[in-house]
């Protein structure tokens, strides 16, 4: 599926998403018929302003956004062996949680040993997996006995103070930090896991937590003055690593996707807390049931793609 602005001639309501519940049900088949299917010609993305991407969903009452249990199938996790890298805290740890929940083999790394981690349910915790570190990455195969069917990497790391080149707040140091975590950390999970076996081929997953703030096309509207140097960097990084990946592993059938995770109420976004309601940050347990989600829509036909968790719909690159 490629990801042109073309693409954006169709909206939610044209699908008939407005209409009867029967027309909705339909409207909602086709548009996911249409986002996920091969020959996708006309698929909507979604909204770059977020302040009024919140609105609109609540204006049109949109269950996909506004109520994912409505749509998460937990079903199609039980049984699949799930890696969650990044299972510390925030959304990672309610994401393995929720894999564990619904029944699947829920294996989470963390780096130091980690109470919550060891009380949620897990088959197992890996411990010591830094992304930034070799050893970490051969503690991972080391400690991984059969290869897993699904790997979603959510460690990422955004410097707290905000970066602007005319205030002279730049800190390159902190810059190659956020690459080495969220551009490369995820490339180096991808190289350990695929090439000693530990992550199945034909029919394997790999999902990248990315952020929509690598999307250099929503910066107009997200960063108009610019700033947060680092964070963006990082991001477009990890997008265009994980854009790469979806090409060479398609000889091995593992399906990449690139998953914003939509906004949610952790540590990571605290510093954004007084935008919390008006931009609809949730709790990390219904984020992770969003990004839950689009893994199971993950396939062979639609690897490569930027999706956002919120809507499920796509972000330009
Ligand atoms: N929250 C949001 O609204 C939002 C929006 C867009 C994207 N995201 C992305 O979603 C992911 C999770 O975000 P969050 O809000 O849950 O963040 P968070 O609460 O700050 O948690 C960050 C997680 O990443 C782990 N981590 C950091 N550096 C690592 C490293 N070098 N190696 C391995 N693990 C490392 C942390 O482990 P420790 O406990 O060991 O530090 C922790 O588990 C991140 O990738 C973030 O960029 C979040």
């Amino acid at each position: 599926m490629s990801q042109t602005p073309q693409q954006t001639t169709m909206s939610t309501t044209e699908l008939g998403l407005a209409g009867g519940l029967g027309a909705a049900l339909g409207g909602l088949a086709v548009y996911f018929a249409l986002r996920r299917g091969g020959g996708a010609s006309k698929v909507k993305f979604s909204m770059a302003d977020q302040k009024k991407r919140f609105a609109t969903a609540k204006k049109k009452n949109l269950k996909r956004v506004l109520d994912i249990d409505s749509v998460f199938e937990p079903s199609k996790l039980r049984g699949k062996r799930v890696l969650v890298v990044g299972a510390s805290r925030g959304l990672g740890l309610e994401v393995a949680q929720a894999a564990a929940a619904a029944g699947a083999e829920a294996i989470g790394t963390v780096r130091s040993p980690n109470k919550d981690v060891s009380e949620a349910g897990l088959a197992q915790v890996i411990e010591n997996v830094d992304v930034t570190s070799d050893e970490g990455m051969r503690t991972l195969v080391d400690s991984l006995k059969s290869p897993v069917d699904i790997c979603i990497v959510v460690a990422g790391y955004f410097y707290g103070p905000v970066e602007r080149l005319t205030d002279k707040s730049l800190n390159f140091k902190e810059e190659w930090k956020m690459i080495d975590i969220c551009g490369i950390g995820p490339l180096r999970v991808a190289n350990a896991l695929v090439n000693n076996g530990r992550l199945r081929e034909k029919g394997g997953r790999l999902a990248i937590v990315t952020s929509q703030a690598g999307s250099i096309e929503w910066r107009e509207v997200q960063n108009p003055h610019g700033d947060n140097y680092g964070h963006h960097m990082s991001r477009a990084c990890t997008n265009m690593m994980g854009r790469l990946l979806s090409f060479e592993l398609k000889e091995k059938g593992i399906a990449v996707s690139l998953l914003h995770p939509g906004f949610n109420r952790t540590e990571m976004t605290k510093k954004y807390s007084e935008i919390w309601d008006e931009e609809g940050a949730v709790e990390p347990e219904v984020g992770a049931k969003r990004v839950l989600h689009e893994v199971n829509l993950m396939s062979m036909n639609n690897t490569g793609s930027f999706v956002n968790c919120e809507d499920g719909l796509l972000i330009p690159w």
